[in-house]
């Protein structure tokens, strides 16, 4: 029997998106429907509504989100209707070559449900392979993560997208250690992700560089212990003053923009670490002298959702977030409903929000 259920769709390019009666099939193998409980809204899901990632509209938007297993498929056996879990862009196959060399995290064959979503017969696009601006989603087993039910699922989709990809910069692509000097370059969502995810790691200083004063102060709220206002001074210089004239272990970029990435390369120490995590348009080009990139050594790291592994992560962060060691709750703007998303875009588009969070419904009431 398949589902009607509400859920955002993006029609046609740079049109508002609007909320539709979509239809989701019965999970079939593999595949576990989903009761969305929460789900944030991520740059991406605009990307995709302006077509800035491919052509396939209709678009079903929505990928950071956390809820409720409703049925699982005839050959699923990890999860049970009843089951809370974050939805995840990394459901890994365990067999293509970077699976078999023992790094799941850069999985190259990752899956999403088979089964499509409809709208009037036509076949949806699901962002990320989610698509959880719906009542009900329809995901691959894999992409449903278990994680402690005490948890907001508010809090907790968010480390299905944004948040992981900053926190997992810091801890995983950047292997910030203890005592080490961090700058974190544009303190947005990810940003200050990827502050929270230093603090986390034992970082002894963390430098937040970004434009607007007023997000200077919530990352200070996340862990920066110092602040650069880039659009007054000289963020290179600033960053080497502030760590006695070196430049700092790990520079993180959460702009997506090539002067920034610039100013990260030269704000590192000697052999430092540069993470890219903000996502370039495609005509970006860096140019970067071949002598100081050899001559400075150390590494320069693109880092696709923090290189997470969600089975292993999500549930310890879930944890750290229930012992109060992480604060998720932070992130949330602003709580809305389905109906609110196209507005909710023009205000990401105006800095004015870290994270809004579309809440479905109460979860205890299925
Ligand atoms: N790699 C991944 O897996 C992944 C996942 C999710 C998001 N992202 C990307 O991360 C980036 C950040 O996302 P977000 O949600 O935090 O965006 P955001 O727009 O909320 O934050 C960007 C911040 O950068 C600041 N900024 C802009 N120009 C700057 C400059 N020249 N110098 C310093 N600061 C500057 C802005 O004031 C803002 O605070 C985006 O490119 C997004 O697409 C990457
Ligand atoms: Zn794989
Ligand atoms: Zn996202």
């Amino acid at each position: 029997m398949a589902h009607q259920v509400r859920a955002v769709v993006a029609t046609a390019k740079g049109a508002p998106v609007s909320v539709e009666i979509i239809e989701v099939p019965d999970p079939g193998p593999g595949e576990v429907l989903v009761a969305v409980a929460a789900c944030g809204v991520c740059h991406t899901d605009l990307h995709y509504r302006e077509g800035a990632i491919n052509d396939e509209f209709p678009f079903l938007l929505g990928h950071e989100a956390a809820g409720t297993v409703e049925a699982v498929g005839p050959d699923v056996t990890d999860l049970v209707p009843g089951d809370f879990v974050i939805l995840n862009w990394r459901a890994v196959c365990g067999e293509c070559r970077s699976c078999r060399r023992g790094r799941p995290w850069y999985c190259f064959s990752t899956h999403n449900a088979t089964q499509k979503m409809t709208l009037d017969g036509v076949e949806l696009s699901p962002a990320l392979g989610i698509g959880a601006f719906a009542e009900k989603t329809l995901v691959a087993a894999g992409q449903a993560t278990k994680v402690d039910p005490s948890a907001r699922p508010e809090a907790a989709g968010l480390l299905g997208c944004g948040v992981m990809a900053g926190l997992g910069a810091a801890m995983f692509t950047g292997e910030v250690g203890r005592g080490d000097s961090v700058a974190v370059f544009g303190c947005g969502g990810v940003g200050d992700a990827a502050i929270a995810g230093a603090r986390l790691a034992g970082a002894a200083k963390i430098i937040a560089v970004d434009l607007d004063p007023g997000k200077l102060e919530l990352a200070t709220q996340f862990g920066a212990t110092h602040t650069v206002d880039a659009s007054s001074v000289d963020a290179v210089a600033a960053v080497q003053e502030l760590t006695d004239g070196n430049g700092a272990d790990v520079c993180i970029e959460a702009v997506g923009n090539p002067k920034v990435l610039e100013q990260c390369f030269y704000a590192r120490d000697l052999a430092g670490t540069v993470v890219q995590v903000g996502v370039p348009d495609p005509e970006m080009r860096i140019d970067l002298p071949m002598i100081d990139f050899f001559g400075r050594g150390g590494a320069l790291k693109p880092s696709w959702y923090g290189d997470c592994l969600p089975s292993r992560d999500f549930p310890m962060l879930i944890d750290l977030y229930l012992q109060g060691r992480l604060d998720l709750d932070r992130f949330i703007s602003e709580t809305i409903s389905l109906d609110q998303v196209e507005d909710a875009f023009h205000r990401m588009e105006r800095g004015e929000v870290l994270r809004s969070v579309v809440v479905l419904g109460d979860r205890s009431a299925g």
